[in-house]
């Protein structure tokens, strides 16, 4: 048994949903790492959770396009005298508009993030994870179901995460390890505003708060579901994505982004 003291690492922990599993892990008696790149929100968000009454998170600010992320933010923690017991990885953007038109080397880096950063820290801490009996908990998307026309790297990033997620849920049950994916619709963060929405994210059926989103994803992970999709209408959307043609999936996908193309230019 290692001495290290057991936390939640959590990237992406300056914003959005990152914020909101950071206080519902807290809220649960978990002690903390944060992950991001914005120092300042990180360490006002620990100040926040250290308010509660709550064990002071570790802050840690690692740009995960730089490759290294598994050994730094391992190193954080060791100097901490802390191991991962539950990974979350949340940190991710994405890209509105066409693959061909948008910047390469911008839609390589969500690629690096949304898929390579979120790989090596879903494998590079497992035994830590099997010691504490905890567990993986990877963000993916709604958009992992259903090629995405308009966001094409993105959806592809979050189809990854979905497929990956769940095989390592499969393949980690016998250690004892929960890995669940949790696979939101529409969230208001600054996601839209990052990913180029100018007119963000029109709020709809599928629209969730951040909070909702991560209590579910939470209580999935606890209870060591597969896959959470939260909300009602997002399950059932998911289900008739698998029942309808791809060849329709793609058409309504795309002339939906178009739709909000040409809204964005007008
Ligand atoms: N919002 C939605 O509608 C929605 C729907 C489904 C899934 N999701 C997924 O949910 C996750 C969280 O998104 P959100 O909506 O909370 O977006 P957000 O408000 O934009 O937050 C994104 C977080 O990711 C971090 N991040 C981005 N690039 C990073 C990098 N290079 N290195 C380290 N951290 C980085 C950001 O931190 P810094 O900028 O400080 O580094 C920030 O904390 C993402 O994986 C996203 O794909 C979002």
């Amino acid at each position: 048994m290692s001495n290290l003291r057991p936390v939640t690492v959590i990237t992406g922990a300056s914003a959005g949903i990152g914020v909101a599993l950071a206080h519902e892990f807290a809220r649960h008696g978990h002690a903390l790492a944060l992950v991001a790149r914005r120092e300042d929100r990180l360490r006002q968000l620990a100040d926040e959770i250290a308010a509660t009454g709550a064990v002071k998170p570790i802050v840690i600010v690692a740009d995960l396009t730089q490759g290294d992320a598994a050994r730094q933010i391992g190193e954080a923690l060791a100097a901490q005298g802390a191991e991962p017991q539950f990974m979350v990885n949340n940190a991710g953007f994405g890209m509105v508009g066409l693959a061909a038109a948008r910047d390469r080397d911008q839609q390589l880096a969500m690629i690096d993030v949304n898929v390579r950063a979120l790989t090596e820290l879903s494998l590079a801490f497992v035994d830590s994870l099997e010691r504490h009996r905890g567990g993986l908990l990877n963000v993916g998307s709604m958009a992992g179901f259903l090629p995405g026309p308009g966001m094409a790297v993105y959806y592809a990033t979050k189809a990854y995460v979905l497929s990956f997620s769940e095989a390592l849920h499969s393949e980690l049950k016998s250690r004892g390890v929960r890995v669940t994916v949790l696979c939101p619709g529409p969230v208001p963060t600054e996601f839209a505003a990052r990913a180029g929405l100018s007119s963000g994210l029109a709020p709809g059926l599928l629209t969730q708060t951040a909070e909702r989103v991560a209590e579910a994803g939470y209580r999935g992970l606890m209870r060591g579901d597969r896959m959470v999709v939260p909300g009602l209408a997002n399950k059932l959307v998911t289900i008739l994505i698998r029942i309808v043609p791809r060849r329709l999936l793609l058409r309504m996908v795309d002339s939906r982004q178009s739709r909000r193309r040409s809204a964005q230019r007008t």
